[in-house]
């Protein structure tokens, strides 16, 4: 029997517009000096399923697309032996394979579940899977080597480390996504389930091309009425869509639900009455998604419901619904993330870091055996930098999984480059030694360090509508790598970074060299402009997660503290004078945190109170390494944009304008960053920069001293978020405005960076001309254009910059802004920079 196209979700050829939806799957033409002038390929595909919701079958089509697209050569694709005699690519079960082509390949025998074997010799190419979907994940590695012209012959086994691999949505049921920055959901809208799921499809595709196997499909925070009997029904079908993929659908939970959603008159997870509800829907889901993954479950976190209302266990929650689905042979994600969010912070000895093990540790030994405590990399909360989470090493008989943020929500929201694998491998190779035996983070999560049976990886993920998924398309690199690394920590960053650059921008050496100089230089540049020495993010906690504002962090009961005062910063965290966190990892790590001398400067703030003044192995004081730091990174930052210029004619406009764009943006929210943060901490200790930057920039005129017409000075929240603490707007809604000033500098060619704020609820525009001349003409549009939270007032998340590059300018001439008030934005503007030809200011 052949089949024909296009019957699953996949386009037959690169799609003629880069948009971004088959990302690095996108088999675009292989140039012909990247193929071997005698290649020979096999002359079928021979995929032995017929069963078409089967991943062999999937596997079949994908072969079958992507060689055409990539080699334009069309195979024909059987799904019987004896359908076809001659070479073939060979996709089947190591049982189909020795059960209807009497084959005999060793290898198949080392084969784990959803482990693949590939064989690559000359005409012909055996891919075998322990499971249907192993062998989809072969026929993805083989298509990849194709995509980037690696034809050598291969003979492998690859068995993933873990056999956990999935991803978390954090979908509302609305359409909306928590901490989401690429669109509305693409598995619910208003309410429902949505009838097309064409793009939840192309996601299983791209889940299955890394080795994802489950995927949970709405948000932690869950809504009761994803249970209602259409609900399921939706359910099933997003599970019908995934199926062919082999992707297990999941799903969070309300821990309320049997009150809530079911009218009981209590949700205790050792009544009777609850037992049979949870127990009686679990039945129905799995009577339409018989292989449901299983739940997700967050409880008694952030004002969820959970068991401890009733006196009950954290295990006992996880319980009820480990029995639930048990025999089914589901598992039970139960999240560490319980925490109290009411802390005391005048309390020195309070420290949210330690909860996790405060709830968890006692609780070793109680958990079914199909529950697996899933645990986020850190004690905080997906901070650019943090400890890996000393849980990871005090729950040895309990199945762990180690939960990561693909999803940039501390880390610039999409709207910054930030490639984040390095930061995991930190976590995932970090030796906990628990015993004073050799305890590596991904060795407990793939349950050898303790002998668990499960474990793994869940990544939150929040794809959305968008057509780049993610909101930018450099962002996918991040959920390529999660993938990747979930199947094999032990890869290289850099190496899963080229895998990734090759297939979704192609293999020119320039490309190539850009994109991964400026992604490997993204996350330590990150760290650099937005908090360094282990002191977390500095971003607003309390509002958008997105631009700076460090006083947020402290006096209030959520338990981030910086500690910050007028003389010293960081939280004292060790045993002898602190909160006694550092105790809480095994005596060898323990020690080490305990002392200054001894913990990695990196996290030096995360677990000592230090003065702004002490001393680190640089010989620089903390904060004059506060100070460079956020120089240094805000000017990795401006490098961004150029190092991309350089590939203009070598990538597609679309994808390269729109790239182009935001690492712009970046570059110029990068300057907010630096100068908010540095700002800040100067007000706070006043202790002057040693290289005399912070608060003195010459080449800046503020707008509170140009001549204003229509304009009225305002201060901002933060403070430190304008230049000089103060900006202007517009003096009503429904007006114009203008702000003129004379550029007292050199007659020279420079650039005009304008710094101003643009708001959520206005679209005004501004037009800026030199000497009557109009330069640039543009509008507070950035929420059109970028996905990150946007905010309603003059902050560190609205503050912005655009530049006018290669100006002649004249000593004298006459620069003038016109603001025109949309809505709530009242054009604002903060400052003009006139910068000479390479000056960051
Ligand atoms: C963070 C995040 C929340 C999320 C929570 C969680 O606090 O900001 O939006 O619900 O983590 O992981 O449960």
């Amino acid at each position: 029997m052949r089949v024909s196209w296009g019957l699953l979700a996949f386009p037959a050829a690169v799609s003629a517009i880069e948009n971004g939806i088959n990302s690095w799957l996108r088999y675009a033409p292989l140039p012909n000096d990247q193929r071997p002038s005698n290649l020979r390929l096999p002359g079928a595909i021979m995929a032995l399923s017929s069963n078409k919701t089967s991943p062999i079958y999937t596997a079949g089509q994908e072969l079958q697309a992507g060689i055409k697209s990539i080699l334009n050569q069309t195979l024909p694709l059987y799904h019987e032996p004896d359908e076809y005699i001659g070479s073939t690519i060979l996709v089947a079960t190591t049982g189909d394979f020795n059960g209807r082509q009497k084959g005999d390949v060793e290898a198949a025998a080392t084969l784990a579940d959803d482990g693949y074997l590939l064989r690559i010799r000359a005409g012909n190419v055996v891919i075998l899977g322990q499971t249907e979907r192993g062998a989809l994940y072969g026929a993805f590695d083989y298509l990849s080597r194709i995509a980037q012209g690696r034809f050598s012959d291969a003979d492998l086994v690859s068995n993933p480390d873990a056999p956990i691999r999935w991803v978390n949505q954090w979908d509302n049921m609305d359409g909306s996504i928590e901490r989401g920055f690429a669109g509305p959901s693409i598995f619910f809208s208003n309410n429902a389930i949505p009838k097309n799921l064409n793009r939840v499809s192309q996601y299983a595709r791209l889940l299955a091309s890394i080795g994802i196997n489950g995927i949970i499909v709405n948000n932690v925070n869950a809504n009761a009425n994803l249970l209602t009997n259409a609900n399921i029904d939706g359910l099933g079908r997003i599970a019908d869509a995934m199926r062919p993929y082999g992707v297990q659908v999941g799903i969070s939970l309300n821990f309320a639900s049997p009150q809530t959603l079911g009218g009981l008159a209590t949700f205790d997870p050792l009544d009777q009455s609850v037992i049979s509800w949870w127990t009686d829907k679990t039945n129905r889901l799995y009577k339409r998604i018989p292989d449901m993954a299983g739940y997700l479950v967050k409880a008694n976190s952030e004002g969820q419901p959970g068991p401890l209302t009733y006196n009950r266990t954290l295990a006992d929650g996880a319980n009820l619904f480990a029995k639930a689905v048990q025999p089914h042979g589901g598992i039970v994600m139960f999240r560490a993330f319980v925490y109290d969010n009411h802390i005391n912070p005048a309390d020195l000895k309070a420290d949210r870091g330690k909860h996790a093990v405060e709830f968890f540790k006692g609780l070793d030994g109680q958990f079914l055996d199909n529950v697996v405590v899933q645990i986020k990399y850190g004690p905080i909360d997906f901070q650019v930098r943090e400890p890996a989470s000393p849980l990871f090493a005090n729950i040895p008989q309990t199945n762990t999984a180690i939960e990561l943020q693909i999803t940039q929500e501390y880390l610039g929201q999409q709207s910054h480059l930030v490639y984040v694998a390095p930061l995991w491998k930190t976590i995932l190779d970090f030796d906990l030694r628990a015993d004073d035996q050799p305890s590596r983070v991904r060795d407990v999560v793939a349950g050898r360090r303790f002998s668990n049976k499960r474990g793994g990886y869940a990544g939150v993920v929040n794809v959305g509508t968008n057509t780049t998924w993610l909101g930018s398309h450099l962002a996918m690199s991040n959920l390529y790598a999660y993938g990747r690394l979930a199947w094999d920590p032990t890869q290289d960053p850099q190496a899963l970074l080229e895998d990734w650059t090759r297939l979704t921008f192609g293999s020119d050496p320039l490309v190539l060299g850009v994109i991964t100089e400026i992604s490997m230089a993204s996350w330590p540049a990150y760290e650099n402009y937005t908090g360094n020495l282990g002191i977390q993010t500095l971003t607003d906690i309390l509002y958008t997660h997105y631009g700076p504002n460090p006083a947020s962090q402290d006096n209030n009961g959520w338990g981030q503290w910086t500690r910050a005062d007028h003389y010293g910063i960081g939280m004292d965290r060790t045993v002898s004078t602190g909160t006694g966190f550092s105790g809480q990892y095994p005596a060898e790590v323990a020690e080490k945190f305990e002392s200054i001398e001894t913990t990695p400067e990196e996290l030096i703030l995360w677990f000592h109170h230090v003065n702004y003044t002490h001393v680190l192995k640089s010989g620089k004081s903390v904060i004059q390494h506060f100070y460079d730091a956020h120089y240094a990174g805000a000017e990795t930052a401006q490098t961004f944009p150029i190092a991309w210029e350089s590939l203009r004619k070598k990538i597609d406009t679309e994808r390269f304008n729109d790239v182009l764009f935001r690492l712009r943006y970046q570059a110029g929210h990068s300057i907010v960053w630096r100068d908010s943060i540095c700002q800040f901490y100067y007000n706070l200790s006043g202790i002057p920069d040693g290289a005399g930057r912070v608060g003195r920039h010459e080449y800046r005129i503020e707008a509170e001293t140009m001549t204003l017409k229509n304009y009225k000075l305002t201060g901002v929240n933060p403070v430190e978020t304008a230049s000089n603490l103060t900006a202007v707007v517009l003096v009503s809604n429904n007006t114009s405005g203008e702000a003129t000033m004379k550029l007292n500098f050199d007659s020279g060619k420079y650039d005009i960076a304008i710094n101003y704020f643009d708001l959520i609820g206005g679209k005004a525009r501004y037009k800026a001309f030199l000497n009557g001349k109009l330069l640039l003409e543009w509008a507070g549009d950035l929420e059109d254009k970028l996905g990150h939270t946007f905010s309603t007032k003059l902050d560190g998340h609205s503050a912005t910059r655009v530049t006018i590059r290669d100006v002649q300018i004249q000593k004298g001439n006459v620069l003038k802004i016109t603001g025109l008030a949309d809505g709530n934005e009242l054009a604002p503007l903060d400052y003009v920079a006139i910068l000479p030809q390479g000056v960051v200011d």
